[in-house]
């Protein structure tokens, strides 16, 4: 079957505003979790290894990527962690079992080395306390031990571990997942925004300057989905700033069509999360408008197999080890345009994760290093797509979804940089066997001419390894031109699609 060819439209105008870009929208995430932490951002011996044990290749990687908050420590994992196991000297640090994840956790590294490396790749912590086995004390006392200055028990301890000054970490997150049966403490949506709102109250009268997120839902699919929202948001609206969102897809079957597909699940996962925001807000009649926190997304199935495998109690296995095609790329794609056609309301996003872990940066323990397929939409993401996004009235031909209905073959967003006068336009054509003929109405953008157009094909199952790092990269090979108005680009099948348009200044 040969390839067709059909038309797709789109409008690029700077009125056509959606909202500002969070930077924060691009964040990521990194747990105590197989081979993230150890072998991942931290191996010391390693010939790559900086004065303190870091990785120099990771994290330049990471640099590259300009993540601007990290989360950390988990994940499951924080649901039993032990903050204090994790600082003062390392010597005197306990191997203790991570229920989680059922693996033996060393604690060489805590929050102290997290900050410090979080530094060193100029991001921002956003910290996880642990609402699963333990509660308003213990997240408390982190709080107190990162942010107060001095002069009391647990500062005094982050001064004596050697950071005089505070870490001034202004996000939290108020647990992890804890509608989730298989969290160790799963609570109750009760149970859970009884305890948010206790924790919030306390956590903001050590530091007033924080923000905090609720836990939502685990995924839309949950049973206790909306429900939950509106039940912990009863109890703990007035005191949070944001409330989370997971989302991970996979394409166990194979069916290139119906995976791509799942952004559209993401899309109604915001909006109905948003409406609920809003009808609560409208029931307690209060002024303040919540956003939202994508704090974990991605493509996450091709490991699951290889981890059911795994021993127990080994420290540092490599779990959730995720080869990622072009085809994740793609939804990867779709995904963070679909964040970006949110910018109003969600306002944090966490690529899950960042280091070996379901993610876009792999190592091999006493290796090298390469960049999945996922790390070039995020990277051009998070590069290029800054400002304000616009809402681009795409329109294509679309197939037929069992789940999701009619899905469009173009997915589409753009974002305007008005001091850089700069416009992106990100698009993915899903289409696995048609080619689409791009028209963009850029009247609104009188001077613009395209500074170039990346983009990123092949065949579905395409991956980057350690041996062939550059099988999948964008180039710089795109047709995309502007003439009298019009912005025609060619977006062969398969396709991930960044045409930068520059403007007069
Ligand atoms: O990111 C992997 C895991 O996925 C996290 O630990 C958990 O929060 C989620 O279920």
């Amino acid at each position: 079957m040969g390839t067709e060819r059909a038309l797709a439209r789109v409008t690029l105008n700077p009125e056509l505003r959606i909202g500002d870009v969070d930077p924060r929208l691009y964040g990521s995430f990194i747990e105590h979790l197989g081979r993230a932490v150890y072998g991942g951002i931290y191996e010391p011996g390693h010939q790559e290894a900086d004065e303190d044990g870091f990785r120099r290749d990771v994290m330049q990687m990471v640099r590259e990527l300009k993540v601007p908050l990290i989360r950390y420590p988990g994940g499951n994992f924080v649901s039993a962690y032990r903050w204090e196991d994790g600082v003062g000297p390392r010597d005197r640090r306990p191997r203790r079992l991570d229920p989680a994840w059922r693996s033996v956790e060393t604690n060489q590294i805590g929050v102290d080395e997290f900050v410090s490396w979080c530094r060193k790749v100029d991001a921002e912590p956003l910290l996880v306390v642990n609402l699963g086995t333990r509660g308003v004390e213990a997240a408390v006392d982190l709080l107190e031990y990162c942010n107060h200055p001095g002069g009391s028990y647990w500062s005094d301890l982050r001064r004596s571990n050697g950071s005089l000054e505070p870490h001034g970490i202004r996000s939290w997150c108020l647990g992890n997942e804890m509608d989730g049966p298989w969290q160790i403490g799963h609570k109750t949506a009760a149970e859970y925004g009884r305890l948010a709102s206790e924790t919030a109250k306390a956590m903001r009268r050590i530091d007033p300057g924080i923000e905090l997120v609720a836990c939502g839902s685990s995924h839309q699919g949950m049973p206790t989905f909306g429900e939950w929202e509106e039940t912990v948001l009863d109890l703990c609206y007035e005191q949070v700033d944001y409330i989370s969102l997971h989302s991970y897809y996979g394409n166990p079957e194979g069916d290139t069509r119906a995976f791509l597909a799942k952004s559209l699940n993401m899309d109604g996962f915001i909006s109905s999360v948003v409406a609920i925001c809003d009808a609560v807000k409208a029931r307690k009649r209060s002024r303040k408008t919540l956003f939202l926190a994508f704090d974990e997304w991605n493509v996450w199935y091709h490991s699951k197999e290889a981890d059911r495998r795994q021993d127990p109690w080994q420290v540092a296995p490599p779990l959730l080890e995720d080869d990622y095609n072009l085809e994740d790329a793609l939804l990867v794609g779709c995904m963070l345009i679909t964040l970006l056609k949110h910018a109003d309301r969600v306002k944090i996003g966490c690529l899950a994760q960042l280091v070996n872990v379901i993610a876009p940066i792999r190592t091999v323990t006493g290796g090298g290093s390469w960049r999945q397929t996922i790390y070039y939409p995020f990277y051009h993401a998070s590069r290029f797509g800054r400002g304000v996004a616009l809402d681009v009235r795409a329109t294509s031909p679309s197939y037929e979804d069992r789940e999701m209905g009619p899905v469009p073959l173009l997915e589409a967003v753009a974002t305007h940089d008005p001091d850089a006068a700069a416009v992106t336009l990100f698009a993915v054509n899903r289409g696995t066997d048609t080619d689409l003929r791009l028209e963009g109405d850029v009247r609104g953008l009188p001077g613009y001419h395209v500074l170039d157009h990346l983009v990123m094909v092949g065949e579905p199952r395409d991956a980057n390894t350690l041996s062939e790092p550059e099988r999948v990269v964008p180039r710089a090979a795109g047709s995309a031109r502007v003439d009298d108005g019009v912005l025609v680009a060619y977006l062969p099948r398969l396709s991930w699609n960044v045409i930068r348009l520059r403007g007069p200044r």
